[in-house]
């Protein structure tokens, strides 16, 4: 597929099953991350990348950290949590890294992580892989921030902008949600 195919049908696809890309591919994702536009070159992203074990203690901790929230939550609610990292044989978590900077504001670098975060999207759906981007109360939770190890102080807030579900498609892929694209852009002539 040409990039401009990719750009215009990229979907995202939630059911995913193994394989998880290969090093071949995750390289070739994490480069299309990085080539994201990027306010000074501040390079303000990095990417946690969990497979097997890995996806198995991420939902314990979903679910921990549920539980200390609502101590009476349910057994299936705790289910739930255990097993949502499960939905895919990968997630690369996406992370931004802002940096106090005199010229250019957080809010900059936080766009160019998601930038980043779309690269890898657009590049797992052209290498065929199915792919989609998460975020949900756990993404803006500080227990789980802590547990992955993201750092706030005053010198750097990292956030995390979105858990990156990827793997090989299963089931039917749907197609782009039919848009008018004209409805979006209009002329401004200063008049
Ligand atoms: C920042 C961000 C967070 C998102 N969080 C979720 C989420 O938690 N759960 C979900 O089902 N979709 C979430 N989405 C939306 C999906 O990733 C997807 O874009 C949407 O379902 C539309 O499908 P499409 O990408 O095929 O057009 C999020 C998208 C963005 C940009």
């Amino acid at each position: 597929m040409d990039a401009i195919t990719v750009l215009h049908h990229r979907v995202s696809q939630s059911k995913l099953a193994s394989p998880a890309p290969d090093r071949e591919q995750l390289d070739i994702l994490i480069r299309a991350a990085t080539r994201a536009a990027d306010h000074g070159n501040l390079q303000p992203w990095r990417f946690l990348v969990i497979e097997g074990v890995g996806l198995e203690k991420l939902g314990e901790l979903f679910a921990r950290v549920a539980a200390e929230k609502k101590p009476d939550i349910s057994q299936a609610e705790l289910d739930r949590f255990k097993s949502m990292p499960l939905r895919a044989p990968m997630i690369i978590v996406a992370i931004a890294k802002c940096q106090v900077h005199p010229k250019i504001p957080k809010v900059e670098q936080l766009i160019a992580a998601g930038a980043a975060a779309q690269n890898i999207l657009t590049a797992s759906f052209a290498l065929g892989l199915g792919a989609i981007w998460r975020t949900g109360d756990m993404a803006y939770d500080g227990a789980i921030k802590q547990a992955l190890g993201l750092v706030s102080n005053e010198a750097l807030d990292e956030q995390i902008v979105g858990f990156i579900y990827i793997g090989s498609p299963t089931g039917s892929t749907h197609l782009p949600r039919a848009i008018n694209p004209s409805a979006f852009f209009t002329t401004w002539t200063g008049e």
